[in-house]
């Protein structure tokens, strides 16, 4: 069992300390002085690379480790499992194209990013067989802006964006960014599949005051990838009613074995086709996220200048050098990285039908975490009156810091994912082996007391 040290004591200890001493003090399980051994371990950009050393991001203002160590007393935190980044070390050809690029000492202005665009039509084209144009692409510093100058566009101020919940927390904030309304449509858990509901979707469309629709695919937080079918009958939906359909596909690499990740600007209908705006990035296949560099297209060139007429954004010198480097060289990286997910979701999904009965699982056909249903637990611990009495947030807050306390495991609460997350809790499967094991040893020790 890992036993972390908590933020302040954190910053201190880190300054006077090494890497290899830090790693030793913090990482989960037994290899957690590598970092330093493990540094660029695997230069052959084929690898095998290691995924099983547990690499420590502790102390790196990181907000999946040094974030919610701050709003617990000092010790009580062990395990990030919230935030949606991995927490193996990069694609070694990122970090010789980084160590490249700061030999020159100087970072004035970008002259152009053509290449970035080639990259991006060349991997989305060999990988997922679509077929985009350089001048159908805009590069944005995030999926987020991307998104809020498209409600800018389309939604005007107060009028509604639609969002099929659970769904991921950010399309709230990104329509308070844009001063629009969001409207639920919960989704149906059908034969442990969540499902869209056709029927509520349809009554929700057709109210006059709803412009758009953000579609999440791969879906985070439940793990869905649309099959063709499915987002073709949502896409005729939205035409038909007028709503312009803006497909976020952020986590469109993260796919299991045995699906198919259909992209919406693919699919063969070309109205619906020309009804959408894409969103992507390869933030999440390499764990990207503070290099800040994302995209955004349309194959329907008036909605693609209507976005960005609110649209602004400036990428940075380190951020191009770093996707470019991914883009080209990273592909049997994230190969290996994928499948090694690919086993975590299984050992999960084994783990918890042999030791923990009383928690609820849908299997994830994507992405890199999993919506578990801790309702059984929240009933026994009354959850709701607890957090009426100890002014959590909701129920889900209260659960969420009931783990901290009871086992140093941070999920993110169900309830930031609208409605359908009651009950639920989200965790990040990114991490080495070792330490899904340990979190999931530390859950099943204090649930299965309850
Ligand atoms: C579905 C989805 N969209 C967007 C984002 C954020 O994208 P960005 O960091 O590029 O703004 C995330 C991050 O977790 C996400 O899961």
């Amino acid at each position: 069992m890992a036993h972390f040290i908590g933020s302040q004591s954190r910053r201190s200890f880190i300054k006077n300390v090494g890497v290899t001493a830090l790693a030793g003090a913090t990482g989960a399980g037994a290899a957690t002085n590598a970092n330093a051994q493990s540094a660029h371990n695997a230069r052959s950009y084929n690898g095998p690379f290691d995924f099983d050393t547990v690499y420590s991001r502790v102390g790196t203002n990181c907000s999946r480790w040094d974030g919610p160590p701050q709003n617990y007393p000092d010790g009580v935190f062990k395990y990030g499992m919230g935030v949606a980044s991995m927490d193996f070390e990069c694609a070694p050809c990122i970090t010789d194209a980084l160590q490249e690029r700061i030999a020159h000492h100087n970072y004035g202005y970008l002259t152009g990013t053509e290449t970035l665009k080639d990259c991006i039509v060349k991997w989305n084209g060999e990988r997922k067989g679509e077929d985009l144009h350089p001048d159908q692409i805009v590069l944005s510093d995030g999926v987020y802006p991307g998104v809020i100058a498209a409600l800018r566009a389309f939604v005007p101020a107060n009028e509604r964006v639609v969002v099929t919940t659970p769904c991921y927390s950010g399309f709230y904030s990104m329509a308070r960014g844009a001063s629009v309304q969001t409207v639920d449509s919960p989704m149906k858990i059908v034969n442990g599949r969540y499902t869209f509901d056709f029927d509520d979707l349809e009554t929700r469309l057709r109210a006059a005051d709803v412009r758009a629709l953000i579609l999440c695919n791969p879906q985070n937080p439940t793990g869905n990838v649309w099959k063709r079918d499915e987002l073709l009958q949502l896409g005729r939906l939205c035409l038909e009613n007028n709503v312009i359909v803006l497909s976020d596909e952020i986590h469109c690499d993260v796919i299991r074995a045995g699906h198919k990740f259909t992209p919406f600007a693919s699919l063969p209908d070309q109205a619906v086709v020309n009804n959408s705006v894409s969103f992507s990035a390869i933030s999440k296949t390499f764990s990207l996220a503070g290099m800040k560099n994302a995209f955004y297209y349309s194959k329907n060139p008036k909605l693609l200048d209507r976005v960005n007429r609110y649209h602004r954004a400036e990428i940075s010198t380190l951020g191009v050098v770093a996707t470019e480097a991914a883009y080209n060289h990273g592909g049997p990286w994230f190969d290996q990285v994928n499948a090694y997910m690919d086993e975590n979701h299984t050992f999960i999904e084994n783990y918890i039908k042999n030791n923990l009965p009383t928690v609820g699982y849908t299997r994830n056909e994507g992405t890199y975490m999993t919506f578990l249903d801790f309702s059984k637990t929240m009933a026994a611990l009354d959850a709701e009156k607890q957090a009426k009495e100890q002014n959590a947030r909701t129920p889900e807050h209260f659960f969420r810091d009931w783990l901290v306390f009871e086992t140093g495991v941070y999920f993110n609460a169900g309830s930031d994912y609208g409605t359908g997350g009651e009950g639920r809790v989200r965790m990040n499967i990114a991490s080495s082996r070792s330490v899904i094991k340990d979190v999931l040893d530390s859950i099943a020790n204090a649930v299965n007391r309850v």
